[in-house]
Protein backbone atom coordinates (compact mmCIF):
# COMPACT_ATOMS: atom_id res chain seq x y z
CA UNK A 1 0.00 0.00 0.00
CA UNK A 2 1.32 3.57 -1.00
CA UNK A 3 0.43 6.68 0.54
CA UNK A 4 1.22 9.82 -0.86
CA UNK A 5 4.05 11.27 0.05
CA UNK A 6 3.93 15.20 1.00
CA UNK A 7 5.69 17.00 -0.98
CA UNK A 8 9.51 17.77 0.23
CA UNK A 9 10.11 21.04 1.49
CA UNK A 10 12.91 22.76 0.45
CA UNK A 11 14.18 23.71 4.24
CA UNK A 12 13.93 19.97 4.69
CA UNK A 13 16.97 19.05 6.05
CA UNK A 14 16.34 15.67 7.93
CA UNK A 15 16.91 12.83 5.37
CA UNK A 16 13.77 10.54 5.47
CA UNK A 17 15.32 6.51 6.23
CA UNK A 18 13.99 5.04 3.36
CA UNK A 19 13.01 1.14 3.43
CA UNK A 20 16.09 -0.46 2.75
CA UNK A 21 18.38 1.59 5.28
CA UNK A 22 15.69 0.04 7.67
CA UNK A 23 16.23 -3.27 6.37
CA UNK A 24 20.13 -2.80 6.60
CA UNK A 25 19.98 -1.42 10.25
CA UNK A 26 18.04 -4.14 11.35
CA UNK A 27 20.39 -6.96 10.05
CA UNK A 28 22.95 -5.56 11.55
CA UNK A 29 21.22 -5.06 14.65
CA UNK A 30 19.77 -8.59 14.43
CA UNK A 31 23.42 -10.03 14.01
CA UNK A 32 24.94 -8.08 16.77
CA UNK A 33 22.21 -10.61 18.83
CA UNK A 34 22.68 -13.50 16.92
CA UNK A 35 26.69 -13.03 17.96
CA UNK A 36 25.87 -12.17 21.58
CA UNK A 37 23.48 -15.34 21.75
CA UNK A 38 25.76 -17.49 20.33
CA UNK A 39 28.84 -16.14 22.29
CA UNK A 40 26.42 -17.07 25.84
CA UNK A 41 25.23 -20.32 24.68
CA UNK A 42 28.85 -21.33 24.10
CA UNK A 43 30.90 -19.59 26.75
CA UNK A 44 28.13 -21.52 28.82
CA UNK A 45 28.79 -24.97 27.79
CA UNK A 46 32.83 -24.42 27.46
CA UNK A 47 32.69 -22.84 31.44
CA UNK A 48 30.61 -26.41 32.64
CA UNK A 49 32.99 -28.67 30.40
CA UNK A 50 36.22 -26.69 31.78
CA UNK A 51 34.81 -26.74 35.51
CA UNK A 52 34.81 -23.25 36.16
CA UNK A 53 31.32 -22.94 36.68
CA UNK A 54 30.30 -24.94 39.66
CA UNK A 55 26.67 -26.02 39.73
CA UNK A 56 24.79 -26.97 42.25
CA UNK A 57 23.96 -30.45 42.63
CA UNK A 58 21.06 -32.51 45.04
CA UNK A 59 21.48 -32.13 48.08
CA UNK A 60 19.36 -32.52 51.14
CA UNK A 61 17.21 -35.60 52.94
CA UNK A 62 20.44 -35.49 54.93
CA UNK A 63 20.14 -35.97 58.41
CA UNK A 64 21.81 -33.14 60.83
CA UNK A 65 21.98 -33.37 64.52
CA UNK A 66 19.42 -30.52 66.00
CA UNK A 67 18.11 -29.68 62.52
CA UNK A 68 14.26 -30.90 61.76
CA UNK A 69 12.74 -30.43 57.82
CA UNK A 70 15.54 -27.66 57.13
CA UNK A 71 14.72 -25.63 60.21
CA UNK A 72 16.05 -25.14 63.61
CA UNK A 73 16.12 -23.18 66.74
CA UNK A 74 18.69 -20.33 66.62
CA UNK A 75 18.79 -20.03 70.83
CA UNK A 76 19.80 -23.84 70.13
CA UNK A 77 22.60 -23.61 68.14
CA UNK A 78 25.27 -25.37 70.33
CA UNK A 79 23.06 -28.59 70.31
CA UNK A 80 24.11 -28.82 66.49
CA UNK A 81 27.12 -28.83 64.14
CA UNK A 82 26.98 -25.17 63.62
CA UNK A 83 28.48 -24.64 67.24
CA UNK A 84 31.85 -25.86 65.05
CA UNK A 85 31.65 -23.95 62.14
CA UNK A 86 34.11 -25.39 59.65
CA UNK A 87 34.78 -28.57 57.11
CA UNK A 88 34.20 -31.74 58.56
CA UNK A 89 34.51 -35.25 56.38
CA UNK A 90 32.08 -37.92 57.68
CA UNK A 91 32.62 -41.70 58.90
CA UNK A 92 31.22 -42.05 55.23
CA UNK A 93 34.21 -40.10 53.21
CA UNK A 94 31.14 -37.59 52.31
CA UNK A 95 32.23 -33.65 53.00
CA UNK A 96 30.02 -31.37 54.88
CA UNK A 97 30.73 -27.77 55.31
CA UNK A 98 28.71 -25.66 58.06
CA UNK A 99 28.90 -21.49 58.15
CA UNK A 100 27.72 -19.43 60.82
CA UNK A 101 26.43 -15.96 59.08
CA UNK A 102 26.44 -12.99 61.45
CA UNK A 103 26.00 -9.43 61.89
CA UNK A 104 28.64 -8.79 59.87
CA UNK A 105 30.93 -11.78 59.55
CA UNK A 106 31.09 -15.27 58.30
CA UNK A 107 32.40 -18.14 60.52
CA UNK A 108 34.20 -19.40 59.57
CA UNK A 109 35.68 -16.44 57.42
CA UNK A 110 37.82 -18.75 55.11
CA UNK A 111 36.66 -22.36 54.51
CA UNK A 112 38.97 -24.37 53.22
CA UNK A 113 37.46 -27.00 50.37
CA UNK A 114 39.47 -29.89 48.45
CA UNK A 115 38.95 -29.20 45.04
CA UNK A 116 36.94 -32.57 42.48
CA UNK A 117 35.16 -33.89 45.49
CA UNK A 118 31.45 -33.17 46.16
CA UNK A 119 31.29 -30.62 49.50
CA UNK A 120 27.92 -30.00 51.15
CA UNK A 121 27.98 -26.68 52.91
CA UNK A 122 24.87 -25.78 55.41
CA UNK A 123 24.61 -22.02 55.85
CA UNK A 124 22.38 -20.38 58.61
CA UNK A 125 22.21 -16.95 60.69
CA UNK A 126 22.20 -16.10 64.02
CA UNK A 127 20.50 -13.02 63.74
CA UNK A 128 18.47 -11.47 60.95
CA UNK A 129 17.83 -12.53 57.30
CA UNK A 130 21.97 -12.49 55.30
CA UNK A 131 23.22 -13.54 52.01
CA UNK A 132 25.57 -16.23 50.92
CA UNK A 133 26.99 -15.77 47.45
CA UNK A 134 30.24 -17.51 46.44
CA UNK A 135 31.57 -16.10 43.37
CA UNK A 136 32.34 -18.26 40.48
CA UNK A 137 29.70 -20.38 41.26
CA UNK A 138 25.91 -20.89 41.42
CA UNK A 139 25.49 -20.89 44.98
CA UNK A 140 23.71 -17.80 45.93
CA UNK A 141 20.79 -18.08 48.56
CA UNK A 142 19.20 -16.25 51.29
CA UNK A 143 20.38 -16.91 54.95
CA UNK A 144 17.30 -17.14 57.23
CA UNK A 145 18.04 -16.93 60.91
CA UNK A 146 16.22 -20.24 62.12
CA UNK A 147 16.34 -21.96 58.65
CA UNK A 148 19.34 -24.02 56.97
CA UNK A 149 20.08 -23.31 53.13
CA UNK A 150 22.19 -26.48 52.40
CA UNK A 151 23.51 -27.27 48.76
CA UNK A 152 26.35 -29.84 47.28
CA UNK A 153 29.06 -28.42 44.86
CA UNK A 154 32.07 -29.50 43.43
CA UNK A 155 34.77 -27.32 42.87
CA UNK A 156 36.51 -28.37 39.87
CA UNK A 157 39.83 -26.37 40.72
CA UNK A 158 42.07 -25.28 43.16
CA UNK A 159 41.34 -21.17 43.74
CA UNK A 160 39.63 -18.87 45.71
CA UNK A 161 36.26 -17.42 45.73
CA UNK A 162 34.95 -14.61 47.44
CA UNK A 163 31.69 -15.19 49.76
CA UNK A 164 29.59 -12.16 49.70
CA UNK A 165 26.62 -11.26 51.61
CA UNK A 166 23.51 -9.87 49.58
CA UNK A 167 20.95 -9.46 51.42
CA UNK A 168 21.24 -5.61 53.32
CA UNK A 169 21.52 -6.67 57.03
CA UNK A 170 22.80 -3.60 58.86
CA UNK A 171 25.77 -1.08 58.68
CA UNK A 172 28.33 -3.68 58.53
CA UNK A 173 26.49 -5.13 55.39
CA UNK A 174 29.51 -3.82 52.57
CA UNK A 175 32.21 -5.60 54.93
CA UNK A 176 30.41 -8.94 55.13
CA UNK A 177 33.01 -11.09 53.22
CA UNK A 178 34.31 -14.12 53.59
CA UNK A 179 36.33 -16.46 51.22
CA UNK A 180 36.08 -20.36 50.02
CA UNK A 181 39.44 -21.28 49.21
CA UNK A 182 39.72 -24.46 47.16
CA UNK A 183 42.91 -26.46 47.75
CA UNK A 184 44.36 -29.34 45.54
CA UNK A 185 43.98 -32.66 46.95
CA UNK A 186 46.86 -33.64 49.01
CA UNK A 187 47.69 -37.45 48.47
CA UNK A 188 47.30 -37.98 52.69
CA UNK A 189 43.72 -36.92 51.74
CA UNK A 190 42.60 -39.26 49.53
CA UNK A 191 41.47 -42.40 51.41
CA UNK A 192 42.83 -45.65 51.00
CA UNK A 193 41.03 -48.21 48.37
CA UNK A 194 39.00 -50.80 50.26
CA UNK A 195 37.82 -48.11 52.84
CU1 LIG B 1 24.92 -9.79 56.12
CU2 LIG B 1 24.38 -8.17 54.48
Amino acid sequence: MTRPQPPSQPGDAVPRLEHHTLKRYESIWFGIAVVISLFLFVSVIVSFISGTYSAIGGGGGHHITGVTNGRLDPRNIAATPFAKPGLRENADGTLEAFVVAKAFAFDPPVLRVPAGRPVTIHVTSLDVMHGYEVEGTNINASVIPGQVASFTTTFGRPGSHGTICNEYCGTGHHNMLGRVVVEAPTPQAARPAGE
